[in-house]
Parts: C-alpha cells; structure tokens; sequence
C-alpha cells in the first residue's frame, strides 16, 4: 500500500467505524492493480453505479484504460470510466479540468501537470495539479462532485467543460473513441447542459449520445461558451444561447472564479438533459456537504459489499487483498435501470459487461453468491437485450452489444444461474430461446470488424456456419480452435437448461453437440513429448501445429492462450480429455509441466497466470485424485503473483475477473460455471462467513492452518454441514441453497482426506 494512503487522516471512515463498529472499506486499497496491466479504476463510485469519476492521464503513447495513469498530465476529471480492461479505452467523458491563469483557446487540448501522489479511499479521490489546484472528488450512482481549492493567490481560477474530451487510444488498431458533435448551454443561472456524441472504443460502437448537467455552488464571476474546431479555433457564444453543432464542432465552457474554493456538481444520463439534472437534485442536492457524499459512499460500500464478507483474520496484507478484490469486482456492470435509451421495457438494466469471455469462470457465480438480488436482475436484462437487441452480448458499453472474443458466453452464464436455481423474475422460456439464437442463428457480419473480417464479432458466434454444417470449424474463419472449444461449452449450456425445461430432443442435440470439441483434437499432435492436442483443421483433416508458440489475437487460430490451454478448456468433458491425453498419471504430469519454470524452454511457465483462458488449470488435479496439487499449485499461484501493491495484479483486471479467481482462492472452491459442481481445495482464513442474502450464511473454517493461507494448506479432514466429506467437490445445493458450513482441518502435508468420487464429466 502506498505510504501516503496512512499519512491521510481517515476521519470519516473513524466516524463511520464508530457507527457500524468496524470500517471495512479501509482495508480496500484503491491503487493496488493500477498499473503493470492491472488497469483496475482507483476514482470514485458505488457498487454498480453509472458513474465513475475520476482522472484521466494523458501519456502520449500509453493507453489509460481507466482513466487513470501513474505518469502524464491531467487532461480532465471525468465521470465515465470502465473497470481494468484492456483492448481499448472506453470513456472518459463529461468531464472538468480546472486551470490557473488567462485561457485563450480551449480548443488546444490542454493538459495540466500533475504534482505529487494522487491518494485515494472508497468514495474519495484527491489529486493536485501542478499549478497548484487541489481537486477532490466523490460520488454518488448517477452524480459526482467536485471540490477545487485554487491557490488563494491564484489569478484565473477557472474549471474548463470540455465536451469533446474522451479517453485516446495510441495502439494504432483502430479502436480510438472519436468525439462526434455535442451541445452545450450555459443558463441564467450559471448551471450547464448539454450532449456530448462519440464513438468506436474497444466494442467498435457506432455513435452514441451522452447527456451531462453540471452545477456551480460559487459566484460565477466570469463564463463563457465556446465552439470551435482545431482548424478555425474557437469563437465564443453569448451565455444562455445553445450551440447547435455540426459535426465535430467542439464545445464548451469556461467559467471563472474568485472563491478558492469551488464546488460543482454534474450528473450524467443516457436519456436526456433534464434527467441528468434530475440525478444531481435527488443525489447531490445544492448545499450538499463534500464529506457527507464520501461518507454515504464508504456507508453503501460496507452495507451492500464488504459487510457481506468476514472473517477473524488480523493479517493486513490479506484483509487488503480480500476487501481490494471485493471493491473492484462491484464497479463494472453498472445498474443503469431507468437509464436505457434504446427501448422501454420493465425488465431492469445493467451494461458495461467488459466481457463475458473474462468473467463467466470465477465472476459471475461469485456475483450470484454475493449479490443475489443485483444478479437476478442482471439475468433478466441480459435476456432484454436479446429481446430488443436481437442477441445476447458477450460484452457491451456505451449501450452497444461487441466485441465477442471467442463464444457466446452469456450462454455459460444463464447455464449456471438457471442450474443453480435462479428463478425469481427471470423468463426462462425466454432466456432459453437467447440461448437457441446464439446456438443456431449466424450473425450478420455487419459491420465488419478489420481485426476480423471472416465473420461478426459483435454478438453472437460468427464461425456457426462451419459449427453447424461440420462440427468444427475450419481455418476460413479466425479463432476457429479457440471458437470451437468455446462453442462446445456454450452448446453445453444449452443443454443443461434444455433438460431443466424438460426439451428432451434439444438436450440430446446441445448434449452431442458440447463433444465437438473433440473434432479439433489431433491424437497425434505433440508437444513437449505429450500427445493429443486441439489443433486447426479442414476437410483434409488436422493441421500441424506449435501447441506451445501458436497463440494470437483477433486473426489467428488460438486467441491470446496457446494449445496447452485450450486442450484442457472442456471441463464439462474431463474424463474424456484425461482418457484421450493418456491416462491419469499423464494428465498430472502434463499439469506439472504447465506449472515448472522453463520447462517451455523459455523463462517462465507454460501456465499463463495473466488470462482468464487459464483460471482452471490449476484445480484440475481434482479430476485425478490429486487435490493436494490443486491446493499447492492453485494457493503458490495466489501468493506469487496477486498482492497488495500497485502491480498486484498479474494481468488485466478484466471488470474484476481476476480478482474474483483470488476470491474463491481464499474461500477454499472453484467454481465450475454451468454445473453445480464447486471443486474443495483449501481456505485462507480459520473462519470466513459469507452472508448470501435472504437469511443464509455460508461458514468456512479452518483449523490447523497458519490463518493466512501460507503454511500447513493441506486438507487433513473435512466436515460439510456437520458431516464427514469424502469427495473433493461438492454441489450448489451442499452449501449454498440453504446456506451451510465447511469445516477443515489443515496439516503440512497431504493426507489422504478423500475416497472418490472424482467431480462429475457430464458429457463423458
Ligand atoms: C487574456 O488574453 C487575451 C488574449 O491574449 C488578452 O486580450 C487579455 O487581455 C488577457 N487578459 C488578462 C487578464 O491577462
Ligand atoms: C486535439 O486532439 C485531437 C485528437 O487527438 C486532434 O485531432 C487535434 O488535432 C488536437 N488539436 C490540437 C489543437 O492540438
Ligand atoms: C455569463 O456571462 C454573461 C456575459 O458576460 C453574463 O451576461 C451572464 O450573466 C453570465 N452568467 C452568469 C450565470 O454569471
Ligand atoms: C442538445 O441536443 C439534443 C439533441 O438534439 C437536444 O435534445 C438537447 O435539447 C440539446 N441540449 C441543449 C442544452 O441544447
Ligand atoms: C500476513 O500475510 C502476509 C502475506 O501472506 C505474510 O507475508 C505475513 O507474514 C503475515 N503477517 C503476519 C503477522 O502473520
Ligand atoms: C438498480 O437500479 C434500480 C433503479 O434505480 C433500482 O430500483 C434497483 O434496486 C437497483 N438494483 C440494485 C440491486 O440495487
Ligand atoms: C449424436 O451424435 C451421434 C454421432 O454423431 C449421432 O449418431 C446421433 O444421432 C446424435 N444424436 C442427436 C440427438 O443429435
């Protein structure tokens, strides 16, 4: 953590402290995981909240994913932002910037210094600029505020509007957000509306429209609005008239201050600008005070999350780590119910997935445990979509179903909801025909994706045509190994909640069809002295292949993981894949390989622990009897390349991906998404409660154990609801329908804790 955060005085959080009896969320770092990749969004916002205010950087050649970077100068404070993604920029719109002095052109992309450490807590970011402005910021779901204190010797202080700002994209793919046109109006009150339109960002969007409404609680000594583009520069309007844009007209404003200390407040919304008003009036109302926004903040933190999940541990490092991941896998999707503009519908709203293809493994079954209320509604808006979308997104922003890495999925999503009993509102009739769309209509390729010009990366499974006529899929289309391998997962899906809804024919077919990633498997194909392994192929059978080295991106067979990691991707039929790699005793070995340094013949292990496409490799030992390795392997993964300090995320984010891997490290299950099958390894802590809503609790404890996870991590005993545990896996219904409790005893070696049987291969 860094020094400065302990020099802050937390005096809201110790008055909250006093309220509640403890204050968990300040334990959450809020700049672990910003940098090296991480990416994770350190600004200010409420579990699922549309707005997400906080700094944008401008580096010159360095995408700010987040907004935010620990180099460059500030090129504004803005309220949209995503969480730890990669690929693109998205956001970083509706935004301020305050500045010193006389501002001659507001058109030239101005940036200011940043001076000293930016420091941060939940529902509070402070940063200074090196004129000297502090700027502080916190947030509300739909609304931010702002409060700059200007050097009182300042000449000039003014706050800039600039509507055309958005987060750059120096990668050269093509995925730059573009500003499109706006307006903006300064009323007779000195308050601001307008509309800024962008587009592209990672999901390559076509335009779309964003509403603002911002507020002064100052004395406006001097404004003016302006429009202008960087050929002719900027002319000036006459306050109160609106500017009616052409396209890519910037607009603005510029308001000046005496008071060195100002405060403004600016809601957001995606239907109008009169809404965006209403946001600030019913979340941050006039005279609202700074501090009691970040304290209602910390409050709904603890209240909705980090109440939910306790445990006895004393251990900084790990409460940090615990609380940190927690925090950042409730910031994106956003609940934007009331908030869509695209059609009316009863059902509620939640975007901003970013995407399924990171978080269908560890997040999403997390999410359903932690947050039973917001996850049924995420179902039921996933399904929306599809109803007035036409598909359900594997990812969406800015209200746009794309991009689609791999398949379709939200397919393995609905899977594991509909298994493990998510009922409530949910149409399953409806979810079930999404699910058949996705599984048996081809989307259009409209509009092409360059990256990928073969078939649609927009939504659903563009390379279905091969899927359907063949049962693999050639190389005419891109990704067609790692398309294939996740088809079959999604086909499993289908067949899990075609045999719920009694669809006897459909479960059969979805069943037979979840097998074909068999047809990409090559017996033959070697590596490393292994046999067997999913390979490209055509009509004329397997292609020859690097199942080490052959890993890419949009245009090639096996998108950002290699063969070893595909080979092992169908969990849903495991034993066949043991059969088929040579047995048990080859599949430990081949699963050793993957975790010993350099046995690749470079540095560093064939297991890849900076991708989702990996997160179950080091549970599968389960399938073999040797849960001792998952618990060894799984655990050295947590504690080597997860920690508290800004780099303590071994890749991107991922809207929380992996921090939600870390979480079920702790709690001691893996989740395997589409079954009701959680793989038992070992627990952290001597006890963790997990509080699931509607009266229940999940309780595990551990007895033997150092307390942190370190030392003496084998499972020596097992207790389930008060039972002896033979199996290392158990079920949904085990534990977390009613609620229940594990009980471990740990040692320092492994013991022979369990008999069998293995955790189900339903489609072996
Ligand atoms: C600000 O700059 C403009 C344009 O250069 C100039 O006309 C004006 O006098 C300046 N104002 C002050 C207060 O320096
Ligand atoms: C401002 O930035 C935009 C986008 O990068 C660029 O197109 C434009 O030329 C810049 N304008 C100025 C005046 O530097
Ligand atoms: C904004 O500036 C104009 C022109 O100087 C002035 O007439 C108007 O009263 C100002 N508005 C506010 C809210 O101060
Ligand atoms: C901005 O443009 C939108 C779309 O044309 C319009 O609905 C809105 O009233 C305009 N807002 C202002 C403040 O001019
Ligand atoms: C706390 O946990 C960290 C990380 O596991 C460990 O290195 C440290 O020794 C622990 N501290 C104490 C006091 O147990
Ligand atoms: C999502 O937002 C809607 C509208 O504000 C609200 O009614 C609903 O309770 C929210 N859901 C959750 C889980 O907070
Ligand atoms: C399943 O696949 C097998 C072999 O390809 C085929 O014979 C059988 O008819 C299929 N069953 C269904 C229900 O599609």
């Amino acid at each position: 953590m860094r020094p400065s955060l302990w020099g802050f005085p937390f005096i809201l959080s110790q008055l909250h402290a006093l309220v509640e009896g403890v204050d968990l969320a300040s334990h959450v770092n809020l700049f672990q995981g910003t940098e090296n990749g991480g990416n994770n969004f350190p600004g200010v916002a409420r579990p699922f909240g549309m707005v997400k205010l906080g700094p944008d950087l401008l580096s010159g050649t360095t995408d700010a994913y987040s907004g935010y970077l620990p180099t460059g100068e500030f090129s504004g404070f803005s309220l949209m932002h995503e969480q730890g993604t990669g690929g693109a920029p998205k956001y970083g719109t509706v935004s301020q910037l305050p500045l010193v002095g006389n501002i001659t052109d507001p058109l030239s992309n101005i940036t200011v210094a940043r001076e000293g450490t930016d420091e941060a807590r939940v529902g509070y970011y402070k940063a200074q600029t090196g004129e000297g402005v502090v700027v502080e910021l916190s947030a509300s779901a739909h609304a931010g505020i702002f409060r700059y204190t200007f050097p009182e010797d300042a000449v000039g202080k003014n706050v800039l509007v600039d509507v055309s700002h958005v987060l750059p994209s120096f990668r050269g793919q093509g995925l730059s957000q573009g500003y499109q046109g706006g307006n903006f109006t300064i009323f007779a009150d000195g308050h601001y509306e307008g509309q800024g339109i962008y587009d592209n960002g990672w999901n390559r969007s076509p335009n779309w429209a964003i509403y603002f409404c911002g507020y002064f609680d100052n004395e406006i000594v001097s404004n003016r609005s302006y429009a202008g583009t960087d050929q002719d520069g900027s002319v000036e309007q006459d306050s109160g008239s609106a500017i009616a844009s052409t396209v890519s007209t910037r607009v603005g404003g510029l308001y000046g201050f005496d008071d060195t200390i100002v405060t403004s407040r600016v809601g957001i919304s995606w239907i109008s600008s009169s809404k965006a008003c209403q946001h600030v009036q019913d979340e941050i109302p006039g005279e609202t005070e700074f501090q009691s926004v970040v304290s209602d903040a910390v409050s709904e933190w603890d209240d909705k999350v980090f109440s939910k999940v306790t445990t006895t541990s004393t251990n900084e490092t790990s409460l940090t780590l615990l609380y940190s991941a927690l925090y950042f896998m409730h910031l994106i999707p956003t609940n934007q119910t009331g908030e869509n503009p695209n059609w009316e519908s009863n059902e509620p709203y939640y975007q901003d997935i970013f995407t399924f293809w990171d978080t269908f493994r560890c997040s999403t079954a997390l999410m359903h445990i932690l947050q039973p209320v917001a996850y049924e509604e995420q179902i039921r808006s996933l399904i929306d979509i599809w109803r007035f979308d036409g598909y359900l997104p594997d990812a969406r922003s800015s209200n746009y179903n794309g991009r689609s890495q791999g398949g379709s999925n939200a397919d393995n999503v609905l899977a594991d909801a509909y298994v493990k009993g998510v009922r409530g509102a949910v149409d399953w009739n409806d979810g079930y025909r999404a699910m058949v769309k996705d599984a048996e209509v081809t989307p259009p390729n409209c509009p092409v994706d360059p990256m990928a010009p073969d078939s649609s990366t927009k939504e659903g499974r563009g390379a279905l045509p091969d899927w359907l006529d063949l049962g693999y899929i050639t190389p005419r289309f891109s990704r067609a190994v790692s398309r294939g391998v996740e088809y079959a997962c999604n086909d499993f899906g289908l067949y899990q909640v075609a045999s719920g809804l009694g669809i006897k024919d459909d479960a059969d077919k979805y069943l037979n069809r979840s097998r074909n990633w068999r047809n990409h498997w090559n017996p033959k194909q070697t590596s490393l002295g292994f046999s067997g392994f999913v390979v490209p192929r055509d009509a004329n059978g397997f292609i020859e292949t690097d199942p080490l080295h052959n890993s890419g991106y949009w245009g090639d067979p096996y998108y950002e993981a290699n063969s070893w990691a595909y080979s092992l991707t169908s969990v849903h039929d495991m034993k066949h894949i043991i059969e088929s790699a040579g047995g048990e005793q080859t599949m430990i070995e081949r699963l050793d390989t993957m975790f010993t340094e350099g046995a690749s013949g470079s540095s560093g292990t064939i297991f890849d622990p900076t991708n989702e496409p990996m997160f179950n490799i080091p549970y599968l030992y389960n399938y073999i009897d040797r849960q001792d390795l998952s618990v060894s392997q799984s655990r050295k993964i947590a504690k080597t390349y997860y920690h508290t300090g800004v780099t303590g995320l071994p890749g991107n984010s991922d809207a929380g991906a992996m921090q939600t891997w870390l979480l079920w490290n702790m709690i001691g299950l893996y989740p395997i998404t589409g079954q009701t099958t959680f793989l038992i390894h070992s627990p952290w802590f001597e006890s963790l409660t997990i509080d699931m809503g509607r009266g229940k609790t999940l309780r595990v404890t551990a007895t033997g154990g150092d307390g942190n996870g370190d030392e003496n991590i084998y499972v020596q005993r097992l207790t389930v609801n008060g039972m002896d545990w033979k199996k290392n896996w158990l079920e949904w219904d085990d534990i977390f329908s009613r609620g229940g409790t594990l009980e471990f005893e740990l040692g320092s070696e492994p013991s022979g804790w369990f008999t069998g049987p293995v955790p189900p291969s339903p489609a072996s």
